[in-house]
C-alpha cells in the first residue's frame, strides 16, 4: 500500500511496536517497584479481534513491520495465536518482539512456526546473582535458556538489550560482550532513558555511550560500521569484525530525526512517540463500531501531529504519564 503514516517532518511510519499486556514476571529495579504496578484490568485491554484488526489497519497504512512487547509478551496466553494472524496479513509484516526471554525455551519453537521472525531478548548482566538484584526474581538461568532456544529455533540474529546502569552492569560491560560474542548474539547497550514508573531517572548518572565505548575499549578494538538507516542502535565491528556491538544513545544522542515509529498499547490507545504527552484512543471508537476508514483518518491524524523529539535534555522536559512497562518498550 501507498505509505500513508507521514508527519509534518518527512519522517514515514513504518515500525509498529504493540504492547500486548502491561504485567511482567520480573521487577526490574528501574523499570517497576518490587510490588508490581496497577495493571490493567481485562475489559479495558484489547481483545485478540480488535488487536488483530488495529494491526492491519496499520499494514493498510504503510505499515512493514511489526513489533510486539509489553510488559512481558509472553504473558499474554494467546500470543502465538495472534503471531499467526498477523502473520496471516496482506502484505506480510515483518514480525519481531521483544522479551525478557521467560518462558522462551517452550515457546520459540510454536512463535518461530506461526510466522514470528525474530526477537530482542532484555539481559541486563550475565552475572546470576546480580541478576537476582537487579530483577528481584531468581531467573537468569529462565532467559539462558530462553535465548538458546530463539537463536535453535532461527529467531535470528538474537539480539541482546542491555540498559546500562551505574553500580550494576557499568564495570562488566565488557563480560557482557565476551558471553555474547561467545553465543553468537548481537550486544546493543542501552542509555537509560527517564520512563521508570517511580520517576528517579538523573541524568547525571546515567552511563552515557561515550562512557560505555570506552569501557569496552579496553578489551575489544571497535570500528563504527556506517550505513545505519533508521535504526536505533549505533554499531560497532568488535576486533575487525564481522560481529558488531551496538549502543542505542537515546538520551546522548537521539535518533528521532530517523524515527519511523508508532505504539499501540494494550489498551488500545495510540501514541505517536515514546515520549508523548498524549495519546489517542482507537478502542473506544473500535468499540462504537467506527468503520476502517474513519480509524484510518484517527491515525492518520495522530501521525501528523509527531513532534520532532522527545526533548529529554530541555528545561521543560516531563516524563510521560505512564511507565515505559505499560506504554510498551
Ligand atoms: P530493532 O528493530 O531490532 O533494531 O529493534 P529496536 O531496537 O527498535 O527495539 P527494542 O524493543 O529492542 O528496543 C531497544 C531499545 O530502544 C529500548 O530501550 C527501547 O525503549 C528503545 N526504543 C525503541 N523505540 C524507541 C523510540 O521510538 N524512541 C526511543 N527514544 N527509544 C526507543
Ligand atoms: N531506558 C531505556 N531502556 C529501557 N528499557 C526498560 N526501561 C528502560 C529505560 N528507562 C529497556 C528494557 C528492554 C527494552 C524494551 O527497553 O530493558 O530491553
Ligand atoms: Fe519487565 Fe521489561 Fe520492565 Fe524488566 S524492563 S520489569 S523485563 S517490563
Amino acid at each position: 500500500p501507498e505509505p500513508r503514516l507521514l508527519d509534518r517532518f518527512g519522517r514515514v511510519g513504518r515500525d509498529l511496536r504493540v504492547s500486548v499486556t502491561d504485567r511482567c514476571n520480573l521487577r526490574c529495579t528501574y523499570c517497576m517497584p518490587a510490588e508490581g504496578l496497577d495493571w490493567m484490568a481485562k475489559p479495558e485491554m484489547l481483545d485478540d479481534d480488535e488487536l488483530v484488526r488495529l494491526v492491519r489497519v496499520m499494514v493498510g497504512l504503510g505499515v512493514t513491520n511489526v513489533r510486539l512487547t509489553g510488559g512481558e509478551p509472553i504473558l499474554r496466553r494467546s500470543l502465538v495465536d495472534v503471531v499467526g494472524r498477523i502473520a496471516a496479513l496482506e502484505p506480510r509484516p515483518r514480525i519481531a518482539m521483544t522479551t525478557n526471554g521467560i518462558g522462551l525455551d517452550r515457546l520459540a519453537a510454536p512463535l518461530a512456526e506461526a510466522g514470528l521472525d525474530r526477537v530482542n531478548i532484555s539481559l541486563d548482566t550475565v552475572d546470576p546473582e546480580a541478576f537476582k538484584d537487579l530483577t528481584r526474581r531468581d531467573r537468569f538461568r529462565d532467559v539462558e535458556a530462553g535465548l538458546k532456544a530463539a537463536a535453535d529455533a532461527g529467531l535470528t540474529p538474537v539480539k541482546v538489550n542491555a540498559v546500562a546502569m551505574r553500580g550494576v552492569n557499568d564495570t562488566s560491560v565488557a563480560d557482557l560482550l565476551a558471553w555474547c560474542l561467545d553465543r553468537g548474539y548481537a550486544l546493543r547497550f542501552i542509555e537509560q532513558m527517564p520512563l521508570d514508573a517511580q520517576h528517579a531517572w538523573d541524568r547525571s548518572q546515567m552511563v552515557s555511550q561515550q562512557e560505555i565505548l570506552e569501557r569496552l575499549g579496553e578489551r575489544f578494538t571497535l570500528t563504527p560500521v556506517t550505513d545505519r538507516g533508521s535504526a536505533p542502535a549505533e554499531l560497532f565491528f568488535v576486533d575487525g569484525g564481522p560481529e558488531t556491538v551496538g549502543v542505542i544513545a537515546s538520551v546522548s544522542a537521539p535518533f528521532c530525526a530517523a524515527c519511523d515509529r508508532v505504539r499501540l498499547t494494550a489498551d488500545g490507545q495510540l501514541r505517536n512517540c515514546l515520549f508523548s504527552r498524549s495519546e489517542i484512543d482507537l478502542r473506544g471508537p473500535l468499540r462504537d463500531g467506527a468503520t476502517d476508514a474513519e480509524l484510518e483518518d484517527l491515525v492518520v491524524g495522530e501521525m501528523w501531529a509527531k513532534k520532532a523529539g522527545h526533548g529529554i535534555d530541555r528545561p521543560d522536559f516531563t516524563q510521560p504519564d505512564r511507565p515505559m512497562s505499560a506504554i510498551g518498550g
